[in-house]
């Protein structure tokens, strides 16, 4: 049981590693590189969601190694929490060529398995970092009155997936903090507010 969790997550992997049909496949083959499944804890509270992998991310197959990475890790470190502890993952699994933003063929192809990642692992709570990922959210799970990001990152939501119901907290992407560096300042807020959540929720669990 204790191995349920790695072996359904390997599978998917190996899907991903193997399915030709990917729209993404042939770039990844052709420039040598790698999918990005998803890293961290199986078991994992939290789980973040981002788009889909850049390059350093695509050369190292780890989410976030890049210039986003290093300032994920810098609201991580203020929040105090810990990479291993959570789980990370984008909705594409390959690099979109140029970093583009993934089209809706992309996503739809990609998405069914970051369905079944949610599934597996079960978080509580999911925070998604950036428009792209939030969109899909609002779209998979039905949420009504979505605003723009602008409006809504940092507020609480709720999430009802076939067997759970998980806390959703939408966070602007940290790529954003390259481009408009006032931005920083509002998602040091809203990390330090999913810290607090994340923290009651650890608590709760330990008390079930
Ligand atoms: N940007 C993303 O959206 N995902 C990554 O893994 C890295 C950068």
């Amino acid at each position: 049981m204790e191995n349920d969790r790695y072996d359904k997550l390997k599978q998917i992997k190996d899907e991903v590693l193997n399915d030709k049909n990917l729209p993404l496949y042939s770039y990844r083959i052709d420039n040598h590189y790698f999918p990005v499944i998803g890293q961290g804890n199986h078991y994992a509270l939290i789980m973040f969601i981002a788009e889909a992998p850049g390059e350093e991310e695509a050369k190292t197959a780890k989410p976030f190694v890049g210039n986003a990475g290093k300032i994920l890790d810098k609201l991580f470190l203020m929040a105090k929490i810990k990479r291993e502890d959570v789980y990370i993952t984008n909705i594409v699994k390959d690099r979109p060529p140029g970093n583009r933003v993934p089209t809706t063929e992309e996503i739809e192809a990609y998405s069914h398995f970051l369905i079944r990642q949610i599934e597996i692992i079960k978080p509580r709570i999911i925070v998604t970092l950036g428009k792209t990922s939030m969109e899909w959210i609002v779209s998979k799970y039905k949420l009504k009155n979505f605003g723009k990001i602008s409006q809504v990152h940092g507020q609480i939501y709720q999430l009802k997936t076939k067997d759970q119901l998980i806390k959703y907290i939408p966070m602007f992407h940290p790529a954003m903090a390259l481009y408009d560096p006032k931005k920083i300042g509002e998602m040091e807020l809203d990390i330090k507010k999913i810290a607090k959540i994340y923290l009651d929720t650890q608590k709760n669990k330990q008390k079930c």
